[in-house]
């Protein structure tokens, strides 16, 4: 079984990876540098400098236009790009590509004068103004009108100019929760949609029947306020759902437009990594996506005494592992090149942090990094904010040296390295993913049932140990094919339906191991509860029925044993009745179901399933299950301390350090040193050839 899931990942490698090859950036670049430049800001007379240290500095492309639109469009209907066209040509003479920005974040004021309607409102009735930024709401038909006129002027002006390599749509697109009129009327359109202009199906699919909620027109409908708590939630699932697919929607009509014009340049835009706010990866048009990724702003994520100045070690390897699987690439919109402004605390970052999170994109398969920013802005809400270059405009701060250096390595490494998708065998059999749909996070988070649990947390505690394994992981949404994991972990996956349940198996019968976790296949789509035994839509699957769960005190943990070894647990355990052939790995040794199974596994068909009914307090357990169940499958695991991680691309094995002690990593046979030590200091980097 493991023999046959090797030999299909390495034809899919030969084939050029399991994605169809994406034709924007190059093996042979291994990855792409560049910089914010805001022309705007500066006198012109300095461009020309700032573009030629740019360069120096080993800088291959620039980000333009990003909040330009009121030197874009100073009035209503005029352009123009003329200075925009000269920062372009200079940026070019210097060698420095383009990313063109469609700064629609920031509507210029006489758009929100003369069309007010577009501001958002909150929920307590305040409207957002002019002078700030993302003020404009994306359900207002003016606003998106206006901004598409302004795009399609931008995209016919450069859409075919080579100095221009892509667009970034908007800046950071978030989910609204916006309470404009125009939002209102939207949310009923979509509802209409969906449930077919049948108000009784939407009354079905939201249970109204319950506390008289019942709606006899869709014209009756608002949007859920959060102020009220008891809100009903199925009102607020497809509520979610209609926020979401208004940014969406937005961010796929402004690519469409560009891509008119456009036969040669990527479009992709800049989100923030909210993985639970359910629009990355909603727009198909994008080509791939982008994040932005800021390490180190105050509160201590990281490891030991300094860990803030060096950051939360598995915060870009998330990101990386959640964006990538996508459209099989991705791109950092944003590194933090020093301190910011914004956070609780805006320390320094440690000497060598910098260039280990570039280190730390490159290592999950980026294709570029594009740090924010180029020059500290003198006037603004950003001055504290640190740049490549400092408040003069060209004294290099000390990131601006770590990104000169890591691009330095990276032109070293080029020419001598192999294919992306050249891995070691070991490594891609460890090759796991896991399933993610934002939707269950947003139905457990309203149903918690005990204040302690964290969706999110239960998830990363999964994550946190395939990364100590060394293993590849793809977070992956339904829309994938299952049959290429050895393994797929879907940890409570609350909302499901019969058909995925039929997939699941399908795909354990065939050879798969799924390990599902506790509250899984507990609801339908619509958040119901199904007329059956609780719990009860993957009782065939994993062989199990449940007698009922738990919830406890976080001050008074429960305790589980597996293997002689006790574990504790709190927010969830759910006390399982095993089935004939299901095999019991830990069983609770306390209260009144002292005794019964918390986690099961199985065979069935050629594969097995694995069920977690139990949410630890700190993870061990999760660890052990999956050694356990890696052992078991024969899957060669790593056994990396937290805060040390390891994986391979072009041939080549990147080790990271982000704990507060040197790590002494140990070469595997064959291998060769290309950069660092294998002693690898704090915030240091390992890189090595896989063969010599
Ligand atoms: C990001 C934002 C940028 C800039 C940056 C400052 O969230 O996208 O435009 O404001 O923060 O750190």
């Amino acid at each position: 079984m493991r023999k046959r899931f090797v030999t299909v990942l390495l034809a899919c490698s030969l084939a050029g990876g399991l994605f169809a090859q994406q034709p924007w950036f190059k093996d042979k670049d291994l990855t792409l540098t560049g910089a914010y430049y805001y022309p705007e800001h500066w006198d012109e007379s300095q461009w020309e400098r700032d573009f030629k240290q740019m360069h120096d500095l080993g800088f291959e492309f620039t980000h333009f236009a990003e909040f330009a639109w009121a030197q874009l469009e100073p009035e209503e209907g005029k352009y123009d790009f003329a200075w925009l066209d000269k920062a372009v040509a200079l940026a070019a003479k210097y060698d420095l590509k383009v990313i063109m920005c469609t700064s629609t974040a920031t509507p210029p004021v006489w758009l929100s004068r003369k069309y007010p309607e577009i501001l958002i409102k909150n929920e307590n009735g305040t409207v957002l103004d002019h002078g700030a930024r993302q003020h404009a709401s994306f359900a207002s038909p003016v606003y998106r009108e206006l901004a598409y006129k302004m795009i399609e002027k931008l995209a016919q002006h450069y859409g075919n100019d080579s100095r221009i390599i892509g667009w970034q749509l908007d800046n950071e697109p978030a989910v609204q929760f916006d309470y404009n009129p125009k939002a209102e009327l939207a949310f009923r359109d979509f509802l209409r949609e969906k449930y077919h202009h049948d108000i009784q199906a939407l009354n079905d699919a939201w249970g109204t029947a319950f506390w008289s909620e019942v709606y006899s027109s869709f014209d009756e409908i608002t949007l859920p306020k959060t102020a009220q708590m008891f809100m009903n939630h199925h009102q607020i699932l497809d509520y979610r759902r209609f926020a979401a697919s208004q940014t969406n929607d937005f961010l796929n009509e402004q690519c469409l437009l560009i891509k008119k014009q456009a036969k040669n340049q990527w479009v992709t835009t800049n989100y923030i990594p909210n993985y639970e706010e359910g629009h990355i990866g909603g727009s198909p048009a994008l080509d791939f996506q982008s994040y932005t990724r800021y390490m180190v702003y105050g509160d201590n994520e990281g490891i030991g005494r300094r860990g803030y100045r060096v950051g939360n070690p598995l915060r870009i390897a998330f990101a990386n592992d959640f964006f990538r699987p996508i459209q099989g690439t991705y791109g950092v919109m944003e590194l933090q090149p020093g301190q910011v402004n914004w956070g609780s605390i805006n320390p320094q970052p440690l000497p060598g942090a910098v260039r280990l999170w570039m280190w730390s994109v490159f290592a999950g398969g980026g294709d570029f990094i594009c740090t924010y920013r180029y020059r500290q802005p003198l006037y603004g809400t950003e001055q504290y904010h640190y740049g490549i270059v400092g408040t003069d405009g060209t004294t290099v701060t000390p990131g601006g040296r770590e990104y000169e250096q890591f691009m330095k390595e990276i032109r070293q490494l080029r020419g001598q390295v192999a294919a992306r998708e050249v891995k070691p065998a070991d490594y891609l059999a460890r090759r796991t993913a896991i399933l993610f749909n934002h939707e269950n996070s947003w139905s457990i988070e309203r149903q918690k049932q005990n204040r302690t649990w964290n969706t999110l947390g239960h998830i990363e505690k999964y994550y946190r140990t395939l990364k100590s394994f060394g293993a590849p992981v793809d977070f992956i949404n339904e829309s994938k094919e299952f049959s290429s994991y050895p393994v797929i972990i879907a940890p409570a996956y609350q909302l499901a339906d019969k058909a995925l349940v039929d997939r699941w198996t399908d795909y354990v019968k065939k050879g798969g191991n799924l390990v599902l976790t506790c509250r899984t296949a507990q609801k339908d789509r619509h958040g119901r509860l199904p007329e059956a035994p609780f719990g009860s839509m993957i009782n065939e699957l994993t062989g199990n029925e449940m007698e009922f769960y738990d919830l406890l005190l976080p001050e008074e943990p429960g305790k589980l044993r597996m293997d002689g070894k006790e574990y504790t647990w709190n927010t969830w355990g759910e006390i399982l009745k095993p089935g004939k052939d299901s095999q019991v790995w830990a069983t609770y040794t306390q209260e009144f179901y002292e005794g019964k199974p918390a986690v099961t596994t199985r065979k069935l068909g050629k594969g097995t399933v694995t069920y977690v009914g139990v949410d630890s307090t700190d993870g061990l357990l999760e660890k052990d299950i999956l050694k356990k169940l890696y052992a078991q499958l024969n899957i060669p695991v790593m056994d990396l301390p937290y805060g040390v991680t390891l994986e391979y691309r072009n041939g080549m094995g990147i080790v990271l350090n982000y704990t507060d002690k040197p790590y002494k990593f140990v070469l595997p046979s064959g291998t060769k040193v290309l950069i660092g030590e294998p002693v690898i200091p704090t915030a240091g980097v390992l890189v090595f050839s896989i063969a010599d």
